[in-house]
């Protein structure tokens, strides 16, 4: 028979009618003499009943978990409805039951929510039987399906781009894939379509899009995996402001038509306000009001040795951060809040408790260093913070690099544990990114989004005098502290881009060499042109409140780069590395 429909789509108005369901044995209850058992497909379950003295009862006997099974009946209402499940008001009463095939005893039980994400990945199959994978999922293909529907509507054409190119270094590591023709040469699996989308501006397509995957040979973190979607987009003759205005539009109606989720407002905030106020690109604004207070001016001559070095050190800065009279932190707490900013760098975490505002001083003030600072000093915090009596001021003092990660991660920590966070969808935009930020370790500056990105106009003239001070028409989406999605307007005209590479410290040659295939086709007319492209498995991460990227992924892999199913990256044989001129590693 064929099946009439999904067992998790049966409700109230099938009342009456036959139906032909198959799918999974969820679980099965004996009881009484009849035997009830939950059929599971993609979109949910259904009680299905066999009553005694009748051959669906001797089938239904020997129904055992994750049997495959077939069944036609008739939808009846339920006696206690279970309001729990979407078919929870209905059950079928079964005429014919059919095994259409056995299971053996699974490794895990679908929807245990005690099994270690160890065992879930290596047994992904049956825990993506589970209802919250299942339904993570299928979220992603409708979200996907928006994205693709908007950027139809826009005029936008789904273009592939190769998975074996070049590698080009453009920031993570790249992964290789040996040449077996050419012994000895490598492709390299794509970072993004970063070149090819340029190039599909001067080829003339003028809108693109694809929903494609890149591969960065990088740390992993809850939200990176080494392979991962982005819906990569480029527009020609638009300027930034137009490209934003898209991708807000993008993102609002996915929200719209996945979620019934109406966004609020996005705020444009330049990086400089937000690396000052939140010591982050990406702020999290549903804690908008917690916010630093830079204190790094007021307290250069400050008898307190940390303070007094972070202050006086160009790199420096020093920041409060106030906590209401409703946070509460014990002596324990603190001690673990310390440990804690430990992890990014900082040495200690000072505090003030303010018992009494009005008086600046070890009398109304609690607080390890309040010895260490003189009567103005304390009165210029208090100011400064606006502090009020029962509240709590912690600081960070250092190289600006650890106060801003390390304060910034204690505001988000602090911030959600204590229930200051408000509003449930907070996006934003982060703008005015810096063209070039310096790498330590290479000793010169790198690009901070790519070498094609374009200065500001009226930074050109920086590129040579002044690179740390260029900003760049970069602009990143953020939501709820997420980096959704970034792009730019790239540079069309040669003698910009010969610029860039000049500060990059990339001669000539070594441009030609890398990237001469794009430089040699940006001389044949290339529009001004730009784009940005989003995080898919982020989008949907935050849309299904998961805590990890490998949540909406069904085939993720684990932090250490392992794809615990198929136990890849695997060894291969002699002979494979011979074919491909690999050496073996004794
Ligand atoms: P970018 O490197 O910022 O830009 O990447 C764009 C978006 O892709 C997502 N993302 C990741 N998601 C999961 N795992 C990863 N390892 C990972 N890395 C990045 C983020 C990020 O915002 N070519 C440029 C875009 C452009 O300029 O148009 C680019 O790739 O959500
Ligand atoms: P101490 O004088 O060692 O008791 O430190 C006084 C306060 O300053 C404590 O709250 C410490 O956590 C903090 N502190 C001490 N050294 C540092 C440091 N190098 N950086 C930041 N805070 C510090």
């Amino acid at each position: 028979m064929q099946r009439s429909n999904y067992c998790g789509l049966i409700t109230s108005e099938y009342l009456g009618q036959t139906v032909t369901v198959k799918g999974w044995v969820h679980r099965r209850r004996d009881l009484g003499g009849l035997i009830f058992f939950d059929l599971r497909d993609r979109e949910g379950l259904v009680q299905i009943v066999a009553e005694p003295n009748t051959q669906c009862f001797v089938n239904a006997n020997e129904l055992k978990n994750e049997y495959v099974v077939e069944v036609t009946g008739l939808v009846r209402s339920r006696p206690n409805p279970n309001k729990e499940l979407k078919t929870g008001a209905i059950e079928i009463i079964a005429n014919e039951i059919t095994i259409l095939n056995i299971a053996v005893q699974t490794p895990i039980l679908v929807d245990d929510e005690n099994v270690s994400e160890m065992n879930r990945l290596t047994h992904r199959i049956i825990d993506l039987r589970g209802q919250k994978m299942r339904n993570n999922i299928m979220l992603r293909t409708k979200l996907s399906r928006e994205i693709r529907r908007f950027l139809d509507d826009e005029g936008f054409l789904d273009i592939e781009t190769p998975f074996l190119t070049r590698s080009t270094p453009e920031g993570a590591r790249d992964f290789l894939v040996p040449s077996r023709v050419h012994k000895g040469s490598f492709y390299a699996l794509p970072q993004s379509p970063q070149l090819f989308k340029q190039l599909l501006m001067v080829a003339g397509f003028d809108r693109y899009y694809q929903i494609v995957r890149c591969f960065r040979d990088e740390d992993l973190r809850a939200d990176r995996q080494p392979e991962f979607t982005q819906v990569d987009i480029e527009t020609s003759f638009l300027t930034e402001m137009e490209i934003r205005d898209m991708a807000e539009r993008l993102i609002r109606r996915a929200f719209k038509n996945v979620l019934d989720v109406e966004l609020p407002e996005f705020p444009v905030m330049t990086y400089a306000d937000a690396m000052y106020y939140y010591g982050s690109d990406k702020p999290d604004l549903r804690l908008e009001d917690l916010k630093f207070i830079d204190l790094t001016t007021e307290l250069k001559e400050c008898g307190f040795k940390v303070f007094n070095e972070a202050a006086n050190r160009s790199d420096g800065r020093i920041v409060a951060l106030k906590f209401p009279a409703s946070v509460t932190l014990s002596r324990k707490e603190l001690d673990e809040l310390t440990k804690f900013v430990g992890i990014y760098g900082a040495k200690g975490l000072p505090y003030i408790k303010v018992n009494d505002a009005s008086k600046p001083s070890d009398e109304g003030l609690q607080s390890p260093v309040v010895k260490f600072l003189s009567s103005e000093e304390l009165a210029t915090i208090i100011e400064k913070t606006n502090a009020q009596n029962g509240e709590i001021i912690l600081f960070g003092a250092d190289k600006a690099k650890v106060v801003n990660e390390a304060m910034g991660a204690l505001r988000l920590k602090l911030g959600h544990e204590k229930g200051l966070a408000n509003g449930e969808w907070k996006p934003m935009w982060v703008v005015d990114f810096p063209m070039f930020e310096y790498d330590e370790e290479e000793d010169r500056y790198v690009a901070c989004h790519h070498p094609f990105t374009s200065p500001k106009d009226e930074h050109i003239d920086k590129l040579t005098t002044n690179p740390a001070e260029c900003l760049a028409k970069a602009y990143d989406i953020v939501l709820n502290g997420w980096e959704l999605g970034g792009g730019s307007i790239r540079i069309y005209q040669s003698d910009i881009q010969s610029k860039v590479f000049d500060a990059l410290k990339i001669s000539k040659d070594e441009a030609q060499n890398k990237f001469g295939f794009l430089l040699d086709n940006l001389q044949f007319g290339a529009p001004p042109h730009g784009g940005i492209a989003f995080g898919l498995d982020r989008i949907a991460s935050m849309m299904c409140k998961a805590e990890s990227i490998r949540d909406v992924i069904a085939f993720p892999k684990t932090t250490k780069g392992q794809c615990l199913l198929t136990n890849a990256p695997n060894s291969v044989d002699d002979k494979q590395l011979t074919d491909l001129g690999i050496a073996k590693l004794v």
